[in-house]
């Protein structure tokens, strides 16, 4: 596992998402009040990113901005079916940096 430290919290706004490289991989990360979550940015359903969705604070939710379905960003299924699922990565923040662990 690797460790990115992508920043700082406050350099996510609330309620909103940013694509990260890691690697070869685009993550993106939303950030839900103090909380952060990291899932593949790219849409299994047709590419969009996802990092550009609008993000449902209350449901902890990112609906994609293309077609709108609803991505859960505490384990990243599909709200409408949970059988469809992208990947999710794990987030921790030490004091205001935020690490991404992949
Ligand atoms: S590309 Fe995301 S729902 Fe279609």
């Amino acid at each position: 596992m690797r460790e990115y430290v992508i920043g700082k919290l406050d350099e996510i706004p609330d309620g909103k998402g940013i694509a990260v490289q890691a690697g070869r991989r685009e993550v993106a990360v939303f950030r839900v009040g103090r909380e952060v979550f990291a899932i593949a940015n790219s849409c299994p359903h047709k590419g969009a990113s996802l990092c550009d969705g609008e993000v449902m604070k209350a449901e902890k939710m990112v609906r994609c901005p293309w077609h709108h379905w609803n991505w859960q960003l505490t384990d990243g299924k599909l709200e409408t079916e949970p059988r469809q699922g992208l990947r999710k990565y794990e987030v921790a923040l030490d004091g205001d940096d935020v690490i991404l662990r992949i």
